[in-house]
């Protein structure tokens, strides 16, 4: 994951400032679902249109963090956009329910056309280098496909120079996600190169693709000069290590591999740039929650996320991993150890702004909570 500061609602075809622009959709204003298209067990892509008639602006493979609705209170959940900024009438995710879900276990069962929900962003990192002609090879396992859709979409759209070589992973032909969308790009432009790897058949069908775990003699055979491509992962994070892993092994050249993360890292996120506090795990801290007028002991190696729940107040999150800035607060006195993933820009933490799941308060700090 790219740790530069975060990029929010920009594309290629507009400029950054554009957001001001009253026919760009802000995330002030609700999204109307407009359609639920199934797309294998348990999961659905879900469009949504701008009430206004407000064009969507973003970058293919940035997310939005919806608000749902579901019952004893909101939950926020973080999707990659699944359509194109080059369509943007609409704007789509594509969700898969885990088993015990209950965000997108909601989106499921209850989220119909003619509902509106809140939704914030676009935001992220992960996001293609439009301005320069590139080849690229995106791999991805399940759900993880969605910015593979964002991307080839995006690159198809814009109709020259495509040279993209894709690898998807799924344990069963019939649990592909966007299968019929991939193939439809991918009979049309021969350099979009498809392949399809499962793990186990469907009982009753056909399949003449690649069978097994991805490996090292796959990459070679579906993308011959994957050396000379820009790689793009996402996927469970074991299925990113082992690919982490082949290409480290093949001598790909790492600094121009990306990867989104749904789930928070194994590994500590990196501490941000000038960042020299180290939180002390035996030293007792406080923290000042101004707006509720409570003040919680704790110690240095609490997050301010946790202690706020403990002390029985609310702050919206997300990923709870510092990717999607939904816990987002003002820091109005002391100071924070924060390692995040990129969801706060320098900007933001310059205005004092910190990410409460993942920011742990250095002595006594107060917070607008
Ligand atoms: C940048 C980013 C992009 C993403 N893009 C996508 C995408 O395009 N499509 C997609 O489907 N997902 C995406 N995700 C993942 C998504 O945000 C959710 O994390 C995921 O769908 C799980 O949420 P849920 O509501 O389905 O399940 P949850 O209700 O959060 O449950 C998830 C699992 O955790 C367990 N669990 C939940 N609560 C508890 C608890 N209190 N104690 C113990 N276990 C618990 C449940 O048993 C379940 O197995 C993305 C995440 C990020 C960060
Ligand atoms: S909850 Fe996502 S950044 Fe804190």
């Amino acid at each position: 994951m790219r740790k530069d500061s975060p990029k929010r609602a920009q594309n290629p075809i507009g400029d950054l400032t554009a957001n001001a622009d009253s026919s760009l959709w802000v995330d002030r204003e609700k999204l109307e679902c407009c359609s639920v298209v199934p797309e294998a067990p348990d999961a659905a892509t879900f469009s949504f249109v701008a009430p206004s008639g407000n064009l969507f602006k973003f970058e293919p493979g940035q997310f939005l963090t919806l608000e749902l609705p579901v019952p004893g209170g909101p939950l926020y959940r973080t999707y990659t956009i699944s359509s194109s900024p080059s369509r943007p009438l609409s704007i789509s995710v594509t969700v898969k329910a885990q088993k015990d879900s209950i965000g997108t276990r909601w989106m499921l069962d209850s989220l119909r056309p003619g509902m509106q929900i809140k939704a914030i962003g676009p935001a992220g990192q992960f996001t293609l280098d439009t301005q320069n002609k590139k080849k690229y090879l995106f791999i991805s396992a399940g759900s993880g496909v969605t910015p593979t859709l964002s991307m080839t979409t995006y690159l198809y759209d814009r109709g020259t120079d495509i040279d993209v070589n894709i690898i998807n992973c799924a344990r069963r032909p019939g649990e592909i996600i966007g299968y019929q969308a991939l193939m439809a790009m991918a009979a049309r432009v021969p350099t979009i190169k498809l392949a399809f790897i499962v793990e186990e058949d469907d009982p009753f069908q056909v399949w003449t693709g690649l069978r097994g775990r991805m490996n090292q003699i796959m990459i070679g055979i579906i993308a011959g000069d994957y050396l000379e491509r820009d790689i793009y992962c996402c996927g469970p994070e074991p299925f990113m290590d082992a690919v982490r892993e082949m290409l480290i092994g093949l001598g790909y050249d790492m600094a121009r591999y990306n990867q989104e993360s749904f789930s928070a890292p194994a590994e500590e996120a990196e501490e941000i740039p000038g960042d020299d506090v180290t939180p002390d795990e035996t030293a007792a801290a406080q923290i000042t929650f101004s707006g509720a007028g409570v003040t919680a002991d704790c110690t240095e190696t609490d997050t301010i996320l946790a202690v706020a729940r403990s002390a029985g107040l609310n702050i919206a999150s997300g990923c709870t991993f510092g990717v999607c800035g939904t816990c987002k607060i003002r820091k109005i006195r002391g100071e924070v150890h924060m390692v995040h993933n990129g969801g706060i820009s320098e900007d933001d933490i310059s205005e004092g702004y910190i990410l409460a799941c993942c920011s742990k308060p250095v002595g006594q700090v107060e917070v607008d909570v």
